[in-house]
């Protein structure tokens, strides 16, 4: 099977090679355990191999992200890296063609639908969504988020990219059981320090290393210990 690498050598070896290309992914993590930072690898190491990449904001403005990714040494000024800022603004201000975040908060429907035009027209290989947690709020009932959501997996397919989303939630969603691969972003206390580690929860149609690796965030991004252990 073709693996395609995220960009971080480390969990690489936890996914025995890699992602699966053309599948979804969800990156599950706390608030500030590297949710962001792990994406942009992914989508940098697709920009070094000459692919185009989307990555898709809706909660942290693009301008102070790409502060943050620049000062980590991360290219994301390269034309290869396109970034669109879905976050709310104040004033009414057209992200995608025609489209309002207003319009993106009325439903996840209009998202996809932008998100498609967009795939339409251009080809990119990795594509990212950061974070889906607030498309699942401006959603009412369960039953409904569940369909659109399977219904999006589906579309997306169709573009042959390598979807990752991230999510703030800690429990257990329904985006864990129909994407095809989770990856959780923890923090755990050890004599009274705070650790890191990054777990592997599932990945379908591969085997992969189950158990919880440290990992750290430094000047450089996310470096995963993937021979070590958290005591
Ligand atoms: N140079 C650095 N050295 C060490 N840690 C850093 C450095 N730059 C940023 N960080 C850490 O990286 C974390 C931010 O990572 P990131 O934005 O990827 O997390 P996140 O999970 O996306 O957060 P959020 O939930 O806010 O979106 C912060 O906890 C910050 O302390
Ligand atoms: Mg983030």
């Amino acid at each position: 099977m073709t693996r395609i690498s995220t960009g971080v050598k480390g969990l690489d070896k936890m996914l025995n090679g890699g992602l699966i290309p053309g599948r979804a992914y969800l990156v599950k993590g706390g608030p500030g355990s590297g949710k962001t930072t792990l994406c942009i690898h992914f989508l940098m190491e697709g920009v070094k191999r000459g692919e185009k990449v989307l990555y898709i904001t809706l909660e942290e403005p693009i301008d102070i992200l790409k502060e943050d990714m620049r000062e980590m040494g991360f290219d994301v000024d390269n034309p290869l890296f396109v970034g669109i800022d879905a976050t709310p603004v104040k004033e009414k201000r057209s992200f995608f063609e025609g489209m309002h975040y207003e319009e993106f908060a009325k439903g996840f429907n209009e998202l996809i639908r932008a998100i498609k035009e967009r795939l339409e027209g251009e080809e990119f290989t990795r594509v990212v969504i950061d974070p889906i947690t607030m498309i699942k709020l401006t959603m009412k009932d369960e039953l409904e988020y569940r369909r659109t959501f399977l219904g999006f997996l589906k579309e997306i397919a169709k573009y042959n990219v390598t979807l990752l989303i991230t999510s703030e939630i800690y429990e257990m969603g329904i985006e864990d059981y129909l994407v095809s691969g989770v990856i959780e972003l923890r923090t755990f206390e050890v004599g009274g320090k705070t650790v890191r580690g990054i777990k592997v929860v599932k990945f379908r149609g591969s085997d992969f290393d189950e158990t919880i690796r440290p990992y750290k965030i430094t000047g450089n991004g996310i470096e995963v210990y993937s021979e070590e252990t958290i005591m």
